[in-house]
């Protein structure tokens, strides 16, 4: 098992990566000396397979733990299921001092994570994260929150868990797609922050394909120290950690604009990836030589490079960017690469350029 430890001061936590983990969470939560109750949120694809297994293992713990399952699904991810959570939490009298256990994907992970950080004001939490994404990305660093109709993620808190458990066994049931989705977040990690780590992801792709072992605990747990670095040094976003968001730009407006469920999110930031490494080599000089190594690493892992976009498409797109949170003053901010492993955060780019590098 692999540990890596987010630092922040009286908040810090641990994230641990490894086989098995799953059988371990009662004793790893016993010895964060929570409970005694606690409430596991899931949803019905993850708790056919996993709910058993993780009640067990708290019941063997000595915990008394009930189970909360929602539909699966982004829809899920909304303020009337937050409500219906709250509803059983309240039905099944938790009360301070227990805690909740986020069992799933990035969706469930971000509504329970909202969950523990509003109900009674706060209780504890443990990430469980059952997809790669959610394992090296959504279950790291504290943002939690819901869908509304108007947006994604629009009301939320920052509220860090207790602990991070990814189990790696879990990730064999994932579907292909979702799990090559994943990887689009696993090679951003290379292209902003680790050169090094890019070109072992080069050599080591077709293991991490077949999903071998050894090749994803090292690849999930180098992941999580760079989110973790970067949420420690700056956990709400008030600069650094604007580099997790490179190819999200185009990527969130790929989403929005083609209807949600069209691309997965790791396949739209694929293409916002590959644009943004266009981008980069206009604006700041990233060598061609490296746009190709991003664009072929995408590809080889099954990922859409680009999309072909009509007139229309691309007026939708355009405004669906406009819309970005990353925008300020008119400006659209784009996080752009200087080389792979480094990148620089609140380059403003013109909407020409843009449009040039999405044909
Ligand atoms: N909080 C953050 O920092 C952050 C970061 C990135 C993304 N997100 C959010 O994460 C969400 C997407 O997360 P996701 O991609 O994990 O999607 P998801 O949670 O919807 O999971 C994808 C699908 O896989 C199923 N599944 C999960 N684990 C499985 C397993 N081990 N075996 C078989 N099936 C399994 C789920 O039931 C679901 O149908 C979005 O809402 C996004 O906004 C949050
Ligand atoms: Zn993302």
């Amino acid at each position: 098992m692999r540990s890596v430890i987010v630092h922040l001061g009286k908040r810090s936590y641990a994230i641990k990566v490894g086989g098995g983990l799953l059988s371990r969470l009662g004793v790893e939560c016993a010895q964060l000396k929570l409970g005694p109750r606690c409430a596991v949120i899931t949803d019905d694809n993850v708790g056919r397979q996993f709910a058993k297994p993780a009640l067990n293992s708290l019941a063997a713990g000595g915990f008394a733990p009930v189970l909360i399952s929602v539909p699966a699904g982004e829809k899920s991810k909304c303020l009337a299921v937050v409500e219906k959570c709250c509803d059983q939490l309240a039905a099944h009298r938790l009360e301070r001092g227990s805690f909740i256990v986020a069992l799933g994907g990035g969706v469930v992970g971000d509504l329970a994570g909202f969950v523990a950080a509003t109900y009674l004001r706060g209780l504890p939490f443990v990430q469980v994260p059952t997809t790669l994404l959610a394992q090296v990305d959504s279950s790291v660093g504290g943002k939690t929150g819901v869908n509304l109709r108007a947006g994604k993620n629009l009301v939320g808190a920052f509220y860090q868990p207790q602990l991070v458990l990814c189990d790696l066994d879990v990730l064999q049931s994932l579907p292909k797609r979702e799990y090559i989705s994943g990887l689009a977040e696993v090679i951003k990690y290379g292209v902003i922050y680790d050169e090094v780590f890019f070109a072992q992801l080069e050599r080591n792709l077709p293991k991490l394909l077949q999903r071998e072992a050894a090749t994803l605990r090292a690849v999930v747990a180098r992941c999580c120290e760079i989110k973790a670095h970067v949420v420690g040094q700056d956990e709400t976003e008030g600069g650094l950690r604007a580099i997790l968001n490179f190819g999200h730009t185009i990527g969130h407006a790929i989403e929005n604009s083609s209807g949600y469920g069209r691309f997965l999110h790791g396949e739209a930031i694929a293409i916002g990836q590959v644009a943004a490494a266009k981008l980069s080599c206009q604006v700041l000089g990233l060598p061609t030589h490296d746009v190709e190594r991003i664009e072929k690493l995408f590809a080889r892992a099954g990922l859409p490079v680009k999309t072909k976009l009509n007139p229309a498409k691309r007026k939708k797109l355009f405004g669906a960017m406009r819309l970005d949170k990353k925008v300020s003053g008119g400006e659209i901010n784009f996080v752009l690469a200087r080389k792979i492993g480094r990148v620089v955060w609140g380059q403003k780019v013109p909407s020409n350029l843009i449009e040039s590098v999405l044909v």
